[in-house]
């Protein structure tokens, strides 16, 4: 049968807001020759605090206008829309839908050697349990510790990425995910990568941390091998950011999450 896709077209990715550049950043390390649409709904994001009803009702909008956009696969790089809404894309998307939990449960279970495994995310997205459902698709046995870490979000906004107050933050939610012995932590939410050093300091030498944004660019390259979707251009991709606001200090921290500059940045107003 032949595919429908075009190879030359670029790949989807949206999140809750700027914290889905994570994985962006990711993806354009391992696959520097794709093009890259970009939804941050700046306007509405934190979801990590919001309901199920509303979550999939914003996720639902938003996949729809990256379709519009011809993308050849969909990543739902948000932790918490992935957590509850995740199977609603899937259901209105023609092309391949790929999210951060499938992925980090993937790496998770790649990484850990005791299968006693920690996972970090937003209120909502550990209240759906989605992460623990994903792992013990994969592995029964696995036993898994799950913490929600509702001030870590506003923390790397805030830019305080070795801050004392964040250092005593993570002490505090890590405590009980640590006295489970864990020897993997997964990072279940966009924001968490920036954090990795001082959570690797925190957790200690003997935790793996799992960075769901690379897990996520690494299942991507590997779907667009299996699907023959690699762009077979060598040339300059092109990249778009879309958002619905764009607040105070939105370059710095979109520029801090992308390690780059942030251009071709579009507005637009629901
Ligand atoms: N993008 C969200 C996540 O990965 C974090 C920010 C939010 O709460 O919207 O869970």
């Amino acid at each position: 049968m032949q595919s429908p896709v075009d190879p030359k077209s670029p790949i989807g990715v949206f999140d809750s807001g700027v914290g889905g550049l994570t994985v962006v950043r990711a993806l354009m390390e391992r696959l520097p020759f794709e093009s890259i649409h970009y939804f941050g709904d700046t306007a509405r994001v934190p979801y990590g605090v919001k309901s199920v009803q509303t979550i999939a009702h914003y996720t639902t909008q938003i996949a729809e206008f990256l379709l519009e956009k011809q993308v050849k696969v969909l990543i739902i790089a948000c932790n918490t829309m992935a957590a509850v809404a995740a199977q609603r894309v899937v259901d209105l998307s023609p092309t391949p839908v790929l999210d951060v939990i499938e992925a980090g449960a993937l790496a998770a279970l790649a990484a850990t050697r005791t299968y006693r495994i920690g996972v970090i995310g937003t209120p909502t997205t550990i209240n759906s349990n989605a992460y623990a459902r994903a792992i013990h698709n994969l592995s029964p046995n696995a036993h898994l510790t799950s913490q929600a870490c509702a001030l870590l979000v506003p923390l790397v906004e805030e830019g305080w990425l070795e801050h004392p107050v964040t250092r005593m933050t993570a002490q505090e939610y890590l405590k009980p995910v640590l006295a489970e012995q864990v020897d993997t932590l997964v990072l279940g939410c966009t924001h968490y990568p920036l954090l990795k050093p001082l959570l690797q300091e925190v957790a200690g030498p003997g935790v793996r941390l799992v960075d769901s944004a690379e897990a996520m660019a690494e299942q991507t390259a590997t779907l667009l091998t299996d699907l023959k979707l690699h762009n077979p251009e060598r040339v300059p991709p092109d990249y778009h950011f879309w958002v619905t606001d764009v607040p105070l200090r939105f370059q710095t921290i979109g520029e801090r999450f992308l390690g780059r500059s942030l251009n071709n940045v579009h507005v637009i107003s629901w």
